[in-house]
């Protein structure tokens, strides 16, 4: 591991909202990105972020609905952006790039779990594609626009990443596909891509950090049947959320503390839980989290930003 990953005691904790890690944070002036930011933790994030006096630019891929969510949040912006497409990823990033405006938050936080099993582009599978190659685009398109000494990347990836390493040699599951596996590896994808940008970005003081959000019912679990999440202990036969999760509110919050915390000068490249950097896995239960040793691999993270780097043809960092 190239960073330490434990505990800085941060005050906060599971239960801590978006709005608690931010208060007596002043954004004004702050131009903050969300991807996916009109929905479930997204939305969250751009409300506390807007409440601090960010300006937040939403990534929509539909930007009507995203304006409607939106509607009654001040300084909040949707645009058009479909993540699995590279030339619509091309289209924002120049649009944004155009208006001259520095970045000093982009929250990689759009995503797509356990699909049936769906190829975009040149064949890619749906889950890599979206949730890391079309923000490894995203944040290498947008790379002149970072602001310099202050800018941070945050990515939200998963407990998820609990069930699959990169498949080096199945990347794009040809040899049978898995739902559950394809989230799970586009999740440590999520965590590396964040530990690799920050080595990267570190000479123009650009820092990368991953997390694990927390359990939470949102939209996110829509390809999984009401009756399986009965039975998978996520929610009572009423709908009620299982013990442990947390509202969409408290899972915003690791990521607007990742993106603003003084305390994480230094720990750049951290994967982070519950509002603290997270420990090292003990077990295997996702809902207690910590990180898996693949998800923090300096060596898998260089790897994986190079074949990304082929497959997207972009690299701005190197
Ligand atoms: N909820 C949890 O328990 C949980 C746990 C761990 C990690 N996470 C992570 O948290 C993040 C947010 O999830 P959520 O629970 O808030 O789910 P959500 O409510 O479904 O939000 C996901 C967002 O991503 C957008 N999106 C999906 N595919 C896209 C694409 N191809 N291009 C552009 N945008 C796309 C969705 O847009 P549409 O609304 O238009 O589809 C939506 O706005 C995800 O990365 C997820 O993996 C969530």
């Amino acid at each position: 591991m190239s960073t330490e990953q434990h505990k800085i005691g941060s005050g906060f904790g599971a239960h801590s909202t978006a709005d608690d890690v931010l208060t007596g944070i002043d954004l004004s002036g702050r131009t903050a990105l969300v991807t996916g930011g009109y929905s479930g933790l997204g939305l969250e994030t751009t409300r506390a972020l807007a409440r601090a006096g960010a300006h937040v630019v939403v990534p929509a891929r539909r930007p009507a609905t995203a304006e409607e969510a939106l509607r009654g949040i001040a300084g909040t912006e949707a645009w058009q952006l479909e993540l699995s497409d590279p030339e619509s990823v091309r289209a924002f990033a120049d649009r944004f790039l155009e208006t001259g405006r520095a970045l000093d938050i982009v929250i990689n936080n759009a995503g797509v779990m356990a699909c049936p099993e769906t190829r975009v582009g040149p064949g890619w599978e749906a889950h890599f594609a979206i949730n890391h190659l079309g923000h490894f685009a995203l944040v290498n398109r947008l790379r002149p626009a970072l602001a310099p000494d202050r800018a941070r990347v945050v990515s939200v990836a998963s407990s998820g990443h609990f069930l699959s390493d990169i498949r080096w040699d199945d990347l794009h599951f040809r040899t049978g596909y898995d739902r559950w596996l394809a989230y799970a590896q586009s999740k440590t994808a999520n965590a590396l891509f964040a530990l690799h940008l920050d080595t990267l970005g570190a000479d123009s003081g650009v820092h990368a950090f991953a997390l694990h959000p927390g359990s939470i019912l949102t939209a996110l679990q829509r390809h999984i049947p009401r009756d399986e999440q009965i039975a998978q202990g996520w929610m009572t036969a009423d709908g009620t959320p299982a013990d442990g999760f947390k509202t969409p509110a408290q899972g915003a919050a690791t990521a607007v503390w990742a993106a603003t915390s003084p305390l994480l000068d230094g720990h750049g490249g951290a994967y982070c839980q519950d509002c603290d950097v997270a420990e090292p896995a003990t077990t295997d239960d996702m809902l207690i989290g910590g990180v898996k040793p693949w998800a923090v691999d300096p060596a898998a993270a260089a790897r994986l930003w190079e074949l990304s780097s082929e497959l997207t043809k972009l690299d701005a960092f190197s």
